[in-house]
């Protein structure tokens, strides 16, 4: 995945407007106080439901997602979460502000401001992703203290970040790792164990930082798709974020990590152990089946897997 057109291809299908019940699109109607004219559905990100810029016969325009357990059964509970977040995110954030939601306990919709913004390209250039680190700084600084309770990454994150631990534990998994993760599963496991206390802090994170979650305008970056946004260090969010970068492009993670100022903070020891649960996360995931409407998935975990195995095979070298 390294252009426009296979960031394009991670969804297969996205509902349209007038694919949502007929329910849906009335109530959204009412609320917004005028009808649909125009759906420009959007490609980035892997949700199957609708995500589209929308124009209002007034002129408006918002920007609608919505979903159904048909097309994925955990996103309903995903986008409930979103609205939470987006309801409670203060003004100074960088990000759409929530205008209306909807939950008739089968659809869930969230109307917000239309971002006219554009995509970011990947492979990812210079000028752009500098911009974007610049932005990560102003969030971190931002976010710090959280201005809004949320719940802490080593519980959201518990789970996923013991993923070394469980391939180790299951040989037929472990046989389908390349032979370097193969042979320092130990050490990988044991970097891992050290990753909650590592990221524990104060700063809100948004926990899904890639090129298809942050839009470019003339002079800012708006960052979208807040459902998992969780209390953490202010240098987790660009860690999670750099594997995604060095996936899809020549930029050297290391060298934009020795750049952002929030990393001076972390001690070396600990990034490596968020890096290694990260990597063992995406890598895990992989491995797994493909879950329902999302075909893409996991080999697109698969590189960002690797990439962040990469680089802090080169840190702990
Ligand atoms: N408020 C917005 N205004 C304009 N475009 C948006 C807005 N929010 C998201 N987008 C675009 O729609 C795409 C999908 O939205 P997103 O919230 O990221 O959904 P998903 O959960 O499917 O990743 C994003 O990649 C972005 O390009
Ligand atoms: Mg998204």
């Amino acid at each position: 995945m390294n252009t426009a057109s296979g960031a394009a291809t991670l969804v297969p299908h996205r509902l349209s407007w007038q694919e949502l019940p007929e329910q849906v699109r009335a109530a959204a109607e009412s609320a917004l106080g005028a009808p649909v004219v125009r759906d420009v559905s959007q490609s980035g990100g892997f949700s199957p439901g609708l995500a589209s810029r929308l124009a209002l016969s007034d002129g408006r325009r918002v920007f609608a997602k919505a979903i159904s357990a048909d097309q994925n059964p955990r996103a309903p509970r995903l986008y409930r979460r979103e609205i939470e977040v987006m309801r409670s995110l203060p003004a100074s954030v960088p990000a759409p502000r929530l205008r209306w939601s909807y939950d008739d306990g089968k659809w869930v919709m969230l109307v917000l401001d239309d971002v006219d913004g554009a995509m970011l390209a990947t492979p990812w250039r210079p000028g752009q992703f500098a911009r974007v680190m610049s932005a990560l700084e102003r969030l971190a600084d931002g976010l710090t203290p959280a201005p809004v309770p949320a719940m802490s990454i080593v519980d959201d994150l518990a789970e996923n970040f013991r993923s070394w631990h469980a391939i180790g534990a299951d040989p037929q998994l472990a046989s389908r790792l390349d032979e370097w993760a193969r042979a320092n599963l130990t050490r990988l496991a044991e970097l891992e164990s050290g990753w909650a206390s590592a990221a524990r802090g104060d700063t809100l994170l948004h926990a899904d930082l890639r090129a298809d979650n942050l839009l470019l305008t003339d002079d800012t970056v708006i960052v979208v798709d807040w459902p998992y946004a969780v209390t953490g260090a202010p240098w987790v969010d660009a860690l999670l974020f750099l594997p995604s970068v060095a996936a899809t492009s020549d930029l050297d993670p290391e060298q934009a990590w020795q750049d952002f100022r929030p990393a001076h903070a972390a001690a070396s020891g600990q990034v490596n152990s968020v890096l290694a649960a990260v990597a063992g996360d995406f890598l895990y995931q992989s491995l797994l089946p493909a879950p329902a409407g999302l075909p893409t998935l996991r080999a697109h975990q698969r590189e960002k897997g690797m990439a962040a195995l990469a680089w802090l095979r080169r840190r702990i070298s």
